[in-house]
């Protein structure tokens, strides 16, 4: 069962994919609390939504902060009494080989993309299977199929999210809960603006600083990509659908790497990758 009118918390809604899905999911009735770390892009949001007379508040939150999340999600019961969605859409690239990062670096790309969405899954399930009723749709990537060099630690990150869904999926079906795993392709979002440079890129002793070189000079220019407002509709097709299913691709790169990733073997994948990168 499928309603009208839900409440949806969302994640990392002050740009991108987030921001597009908040406007988006509250542009269609629904009472959106979109959550962020930039108080300056919080305020910018909640002025359009309120400009545009829409059903949407802005809450402080960093999704690696244990103590906002769960002030969040509380002040969201109080208010509202359910929480009906949720999205886990806040994450970020670590960019750098794999053998150059260190684990603080590693740490901290895990504690966002995969530990974070752990936390705010655990902080809202009791709230869910109470009502016996929501949706957490997790933002993976088309990268948790197929990483690329110098973005192994993000893949890795996608990938146990990827894992995470399907297992969620299974364990909380029981309680009306449907868990959907979205992986984008390329989007026109500041992605690669906020992509972390691990220390090592600028090491010129790196044993990889030919090969990242050589993959930057490719990576500058304007980031490309489709418009994030695609990823927000399906979004919103998945928390009103009747029966979701259990991952989309969204993108027709993101549908082409998966169709890919069933057909070719590995080692022809690796070389079209490597190729692709100029690694
Ligand atoms: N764009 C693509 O091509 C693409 C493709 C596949 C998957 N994705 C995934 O889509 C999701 C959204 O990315 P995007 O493309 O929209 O990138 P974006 O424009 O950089 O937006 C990322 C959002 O996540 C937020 N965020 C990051 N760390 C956070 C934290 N610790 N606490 C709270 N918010 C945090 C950012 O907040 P700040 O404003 O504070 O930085 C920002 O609002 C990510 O999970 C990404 O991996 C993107």
């Amino acid at each position: 069962m499928a309603k009208e009118n839900q409440v949806i918390l969302i994640t990392g809604a002050t740009r991108g994919i987030g921001r597009a899905t908040a406007l988006h999911l509250a542009g269609k009735g629904h009472r959106v609390v979109a959550t962020g770390r930039n108080a300056e892009l919080l305020e910018s949001l909640e002025r359009e939504a309120r400009d545009a007379s829409l059903p949407l508040s802005v809450e402080a939150m960093d999704v690696t902060d244990d103590g906002a999340v769960q002030r969040v999600v509380a002040k969201t019961v109080e208010e509202s009494v359910r929480i009906d969605a949720l999205v886990n859409n806040a994450g970020y690239g670590l960019w750098g080989a794999l053998e150059d990062l260190t684990m603080s670096e590693l740490r901290e790309q895990f504690e966002t993309n995969v530990f974070a969405v752990w936390r705010l899954s655990q902080a809202v399930l009791p709230i869910m299977r109470r009502n016996g009723f929501g949706t957490i749709v997790n933002v993976g990537s088309v990268s948790g199929r197929i990483g690329n060099p110098a973005g192994g630690a993000y893949a890795a990150s996608k990938a146990a999210l990827s894992a995470m869904s399907r297992v969620m999926r299974m364990e909380v079906a029981a309680f009306g809960v449907r868990v959907v795993l979205i992986e984008p392709g390329l989007f026109r979002t500041d992605f690669q603006e906020n992509q972390v440079n691990a220390q090592r890129v600028s090491d010129p002793e790196s044993p990889y600083a030919e090969a990242i070189g050589k993959a930057r000079k490719r990576r500058t220019g304007p980031f490309a990509g489709a418009d994030p407002h695609k990823v927000a509709v399906r979004i919103g097709q998945v928390i009103e659908g009747k029966r979701p299913k259990a991952r989309y691709s969204v993108g027709l790169d993101a549908l082409a790497g998966t169709i890919a990733t069933r057909l070719l073997p590995d080692g022809a994948l690796d070389a079209a990758v490597r190729r692709a990168v100029g690694w």
